[in-house]
């Protein structure tokens, strides 16, 4: 079938970016595909720093491959890592694939094999979206000309 075709590239790039990880301060490995509406796939691994702030994680590294390529909706994320359980992005990744797929799923496997499905919406039910509470730069109607107090 052609959707289980497309599965197994999803967790194929997933776990090959996983193998690319470069995680030398927490020993943690990720890796994660995302397709786009489109059907294209893209993987990404986390690349960690010594300035550990500055790391980022597999899934933002693979939004970036996707619309490096011109993909802009996500339909499917598939994270892999070395924790024996599935896990789930973090909040930042959730607000990162909100930003191209607020409907998509996500699937996460573990070391086991043993695979966790959620919707996005379940994992960030209050997304943020700027045109929610904004319509304009600075100083027009709808955007607030006050800065912080
Ligand atoms: N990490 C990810 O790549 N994705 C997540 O959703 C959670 C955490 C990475 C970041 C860091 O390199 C390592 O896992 C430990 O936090």
């Amino acid at each position: 079938m052609e959707s289980d075709k497309k599965l197994a590239e999803l967790r194929d790039t997933a776990r090959r970016a996983m193998e690319r990880a470069y995680s030398p301060y927490s020993g943690f490995c990720v890796g994660a595909a995302v397709e786009t509406r489109e059907g294209s796939v893209h993987g990404g691994c986390n690349v960690e720093n010594a300035s550990f702030s500055v790391t980022i994680c597999a899934e933002r590294v693979a939004i970036g491959a996707a619309v490096t390529s011109g993909g802009r909706g996500l339909k499917r994320v598939y994270v892999c890592s070395t924790s024996a359980e599935p896990v789930p992005p973090c909040g930042v990744c959730r607000q990162a694939l909100a930003e191209f797929g607020p409907d998509l799923q996500v699937i996460s496997e573990g070391m086991d094999g043993r695979t966790r499905t959620w919707t996005l919406a379940e994992l960030l039910p209050e997304q943020f979206r700027l045109e929610d509470h904004a319509s304009g730069p600075r100083g027009e109607p709808g955007a607030s000309t006050e800065g912080p107090s």
